[in-house]
C-alpha cells in the first residue's frame, strides 16, 4: 500500500490517501501535545509505541466483535485503516476520577465511579473541547442523534473489554477517549487511536501513572511509561 497524498496532519498523526479510495494510512508522529496544543515536544519513539499499543488494542477489540477502522499494521509507525466519515465528538469513559472530572466537580482523584461515567465532548482545540450533552450534539449537528446511545453502548462495552484486559496485566484503566466515524459500508466504528495518549493507566501495585499525564504534568519519562504499558500488554 502506497501513500498517494497527505490528507490531514494533526498533532500526533498524519493521514494519507492510498491508491485504494476507501483505505487510509495513519502515520503516528513522535510529537506529544497537551492542553490543546499549548505544550508540545518531540519525543523520539512515541509514534512507534502508540502505533503498536493501538494495534494490539484494535486487534483485541476486533476479536470481541467491536467494529474499528483498523485493518493492519504497515510498519513500525504506520497502520492501514478504513476511511471513515468522522464525527467531531469525543466519547470519554471513566472508571476512576481524574483529569478534568476532578477539576470540574471537585471529586477526589482516584474516587471509584460505579457505574462508569460516560461523557461527550466537542472536538475543537479552539474551543478547548467543551463538554456537550445530547441537546448540544443535536443543536450543533456534531453526530446523528440516533447514534448517541449506540456510541455510549459501544464505549461501555469497550470499557468492559479493556478494563478486564488491563486488570489482568496489573494496570488500572482510569479513563479513556474514543472517537467514532461511519465506514464506507455505513457501519459505525471506532476510529483514531487507542493509546496512552488517549487513556489514563495507573500501575495497580505502585500507583505510577503510565500515560500522557507523565508529559502533561512532567511526572517522568513518557517513553518509559508507554514501554511498560506495551510490555505488560504483550505478556
Ligand atoms: P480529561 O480528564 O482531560 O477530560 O480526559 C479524559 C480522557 O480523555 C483521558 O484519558 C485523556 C483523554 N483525552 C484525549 O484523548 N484527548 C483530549 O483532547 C482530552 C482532553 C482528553
Ligand atoms: N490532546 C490534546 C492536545 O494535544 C489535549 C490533551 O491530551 O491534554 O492538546
Amino acid at each position: 500500500m502506497k501513500k498517494i497524498r497527505k490528507l490531514y496532519e494533526g498533532k500526533a498523526k498524519v493521514i494519507y490517501e492510498t491508491q485504494e479510495p476507501d483505505k487510509l494510512i495513519l502515520e503516528f508522529k513522535d510529537t506529544a501535545s497537551a492542553f490543546d496544543g499549548l505544550k508540545k515536544e518531540v519525543i523520539k519513539g512515541k509514534g512507534n509505541l502508540n502505533m503498536e499499543i493501538s494495534s494490539v488494542i484494535f486487534e483485541i477489540l476486533g476479536t470481541q466483535g467491536i467494529r474499528t477502522h483498523y485493518i493492519k499494521k504497515l510498519s513500525n509507525n504506520e497502520m492501514l485503516v478504513w476511511k471513515a466519515e468522522r464525527f467531531p465528538v469525543e466519547v470519554v469513559v471513566r472508571n476512576l476520577a481524574a483529569g478534568s472530572l476532578v477539576k470540574r466537580y471537585g471529586i477526589k482523584e482516584g474516587t471509584a465511579l460505579a457505574p462508569p461515567l460516560v461523557e461527550f465532548f466537542m472536538k475543537s482545540d479552539e474551543l478547548h473541547d467543551p463538554m456537550v450533552c445530547i441537546n448540544h450534539i443535536k443543536l450543533l449537528n456534531l453526530a446523528p442523534v440516533d447514534l448517541i446511545p449506540k456510541m455510549e453502548k459501544i464505549a461501555l462495552k469497550v470499557n468492559d473489554i479493556l478494563k478486564k484486559l488491563f486488570t489482568e496485566k496489573g494496570i488500572l484503566l482510569v479513563d479513556f477517549k474514543l472517537e467514532f466515524g461511519r465506514l464506507p459500508d455505513g457501519s459505525i466504528a471506532i476510529i483514531d487511536e487507542i493509546s496512552p495518549d488517549s487513556m489514563r493507566l495507573w500501575d495497580k501495585s505502585t500507583g505510577e501513572k503510565l500515560d500522557k499525564d507523565r508529559f502533561r504534568f512532567d511526572l517522568g519519562d513518557l517513553i518509559e511509561g508507554y514501554e511498560k504499558v506495551l510490555s505488560k500488554l504483550k505478556k
